[in-house]
């Protein structure tokens, strides 16, 4: 069997031995002097170099430079800890590249050792090498080219707060609104008076009635899309969006929250969110823009009404979670 090919398959069965088996052992969750990773890179090394040489199989260059090369990426890709920022990993191995670029070009003799198998690849006088290489690295290169322009839908690692601290105060439509002390100028039923009544239906009879179907006007011409027919967020538009639409039937959301906190976002929207709510940009839009603070409080209390909620108050905080 050709020396160099007998060389690639003892490093590729010796690197499978290595990490599969070694690797796991020598990364304990307490790394001890010689149980350590950078012992185990070392290991891996002198096995390389051991067979290598004490068999002495004599790899061609181009093999050598490949082994230095493949060291290097696994040194800085797996071996160091912590993993380095990618940036910093494409420098290292750009540098790595150059070293070993070096060291094969010292002189014209090795290097036209290195290009040796390379050149006889080409024009093909290695036809079982040409013909792996030229259907193998179009699909490598295809494949890795999909890999990175494939989005990714993974959530961000940072956490995001769902209901960040309101401000103070708010200024909508050039109106300043002291976030505690205001309420909903409609809800005229603190009680919950009008629990069985319909809007629609009632709307003649109660002028509560009224602002809870003016409200539900709104929310069906704006809101439903995302906020869904039945409240629950799953709108026709909902699953296009990360983070989700809220739910105001789930009593984590409308049912914990005051009806000013509920002004504040749904008049300043997603773009209005503090930084701790990001990096996750929410769809909510900033009603302040299509709506009048008159219709913004009405289809707060439209949510109220449907969900059969009661907001949270500053002065009753027993109200929390009803
Ligand atoms: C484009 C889709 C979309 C539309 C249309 C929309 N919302 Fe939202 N809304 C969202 C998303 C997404 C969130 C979740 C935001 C988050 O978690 O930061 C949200 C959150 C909210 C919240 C905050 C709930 C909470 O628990 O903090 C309220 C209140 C709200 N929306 C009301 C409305 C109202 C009222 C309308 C109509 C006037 C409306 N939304 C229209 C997407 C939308």
């Amino acid at each position: 069997m050709n020396k160099s090919f007998l060389s690639l398959i003892l490093a590729v069965a010796g690197w499978a031995v290595f990490h599969f088996g070694l690797f796991p052992i020598f990364t304990p969750a307490e790394p001890g002097m010689l149980i350590n990773r950078y012992v185990y890179f070392l290991l891996f090394c002198f096995y390389l170099i051991i067979v290598n040489v004490g068999m002495k199989l004599k790899p061609a260059m181009a093999l050598r430079a490949l082994y230095v090369w493949m060291l290097g990426f696994y040194f800085y890709d797996h071996i160091l800890s912590p993993h380095v920022p990618w940036t910093l990993f494409i420098t290292y191995m750009m540098l790595w590249t150059i070293g070993t670029f070096l060291y094969i070009s010292q002189d014209p003799v090795t290097f036209r050792e290195f290009r040796a198998p390379i050149v006889k690849t080409i024009i093909g006088e290695y036809k079982l090498a040409r013909i792996v290489a030229f259907s193998v690295l179009p699909v490598l290169v295809g494949w890795a080219t999909y890999q990175s322009i494939y989005p990714s839908f993974a959530e961000p690692v940072e956490l995001r707060t769902v209901h960040p601290a309101p401000p103070a105060s708010t200024k909508v439509h050039g109106k300043t609104y002291m976030l505690e002390k205001i309420s909903n100028p409609f809800r005229i039923d603190e009680q919950d008076n009008y629990k069985d009544s319909f809007p629609f239906l009632d709307a003649d009879k109660q002028e509560y009635m009224k602002f809870v179907t003016e409200g539900g006007t709104i929310f069906f011409q704006n809101c439903h899309y995302c906020h869904g027919d039945q409240l629950n967020g799953l709108g026709m538009f909902a699953h296009a969006f990360n983070p989700t639409p809220a739910n105001f039937i789930d009593p984590g959301t409308i049912a914990m929250l005051q009806e000013s906190f509920l002004f504040w976002r749904v008049s300043k929207g997603g773009p209005g969110l503090p930084n701790e709510s990001t990096p996750w940009s929410s769809a909510m839009p900033p009603w302040e823009e299509h709506l009048t603070t008159d219709e913004i409080w009405k289809v707060i209390l439209f949510e109220y009404w449907y969900t059969g909620w009661h907001p949270r108050t500053f002065d009753d905080e027993s109200a929390v979670g009803e």
